[in-house]
């Protein structure tokens, strides 16, 4: 079948990893579905993928791609929840030690077809285009988990996005003016900058400028180059929410500012999948329109990848199939 995927790690070059092939078709395990993906949406995740980041080399070739809406075989509509973990486990998927994302272990969406656990699909409300649909799985997900299982934020509250124009930011900041917080963004230009205020942003700024006042929370997602900053922006007990480090991992912690003004720093990863099921609930409770950037015929898969290693963001980068 139709696929897209790693062929190899490649930690210097990960575009030369990528291939637009043909891959064997997959079997239906008993109690696994096969989906038919009409949109996936591209993630961070995915060039860590090429990179080698989280795979034993064994493990490819990998199909790329964590989120997708699509068919099932009878034609319902579907969105993807893309954690995969041990059916024997209760409670927050999120935990599970045994859990992995699509790509991990299984092979992802980007394909004709894509096969997991019944469990893992959700029968899409009426009145989401499978492009709104397939970018909520990864990225919408993990902002809804961070601004409304873990910051702790009430509405009237002031929030600050680091990053303007990233999947996870950009959902960041639609969701969090829809639910009536003040929302600060940093963004690398003024392009970015003005995406953010399209999007619902209340005021933005330069990456690193200083702000006009404390915010309640820190929304991070980028790591080493905005860490500092996060540190200083955060009011005395408010919290720095952080998923990601797309600019590296060791950003230098600031302990003295830490204890002394008693900033609470949470990690955040995913949603669960009721998580998913609400987030579908709010998004079409609010009449947001998921920001997407661009809509690229899955074949075409190259210019993605570049667009987001160039840092080329306008919200999702989605992929249609072909
Ligand atoms: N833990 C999880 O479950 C989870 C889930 C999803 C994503 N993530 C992680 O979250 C991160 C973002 O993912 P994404 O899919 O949103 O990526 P993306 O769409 O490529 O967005 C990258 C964002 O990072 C910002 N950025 C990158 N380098 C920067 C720098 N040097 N200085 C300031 N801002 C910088 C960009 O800001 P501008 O708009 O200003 O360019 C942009 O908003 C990734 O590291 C990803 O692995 C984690």
């Amino acid at each position: 079948m139709f696929a897209v995927y790693a062929a190899k790690p490649n930690p210097e070059a990960p575009l030369d990893a990528l291939v637009v092939g043909e891959r064997p078709e997959p079997e239906v395990p008993e109690g696994w579905v096969s989906v038919h993906p009409t949109a996936a949406s591209l993630n961070m995740h995915d060039l860590w993928t090429l990179r080698g980041v989280g795979l034993k080399p064994e493990q490819y070739p990998m199909i790329l791609g964590s989120d997708a809406a699509g068919t099932l075989a009878d034609g319902t509509p579907v969105v993807v929840y893309p954690i995969v973990g041990d059916p024997a486990w209760a409670g927050d998927e999120t935990l599970d030690p045994k859990r992995t994302l699509l790509t991990e272990k299984h092979q992802g969406t980007f394909a004709d077809q894509v096969i997991v656990p019944a469990h893992n699909v959700i029968p899409l409300p009426a009145g989401f285009s499978p492009v709104a649909a397939s970018v909520l799985g990864t990225a919408w997900l993990t902002a809804y988990r961070m601004l409304f299982t873990k910051s702790g934020l009430r509405p009237g509250q002031t929030m600050l996005v680091q990053g303007a124009s990233g999947g996870v930011s950009t959902a960041l900041i639609q969701l969090g003016r829809a639910a009536g917080m003040t929302v600060w963004v940093t963004g690398r230009s003024e392009e970015k900058r003005n995406l953010a205020e399209k999007l619902g942003a209340h005021a933005t700024f330069e990456s690193g400028a200083r702000l006009p006042g404390k915010v309640d929370a820190v929304f991070e997602s980028v790591g080493e180059a905005t860490w500092k900053h996060s540190m200083r922006a955060v009011r005395p007990g408010g919290a720095i929410i952080c998923c990601g480090s797309t600019s590296g991992p060791n950003p230098g912690a600031d302990l003295q500012r830490l204890f002394f003004l008693q900033i609470r720093v949470e990690g955040s990863t995913m949603g669960t999948r009721q998580e998913l099921v609400d987030l579908l609930a709010f998004v079409a409770a609010a009449g947001i329109q998921p920001q997407i950037g661009q809509e690229i015929p899955m074949d075409r898969a190259q210019e993605a990848f570049a667009a987001m290693q160039n840092g080329d963001t306008a919200g999702k980068i989605v992929l249609t199939a072909k």
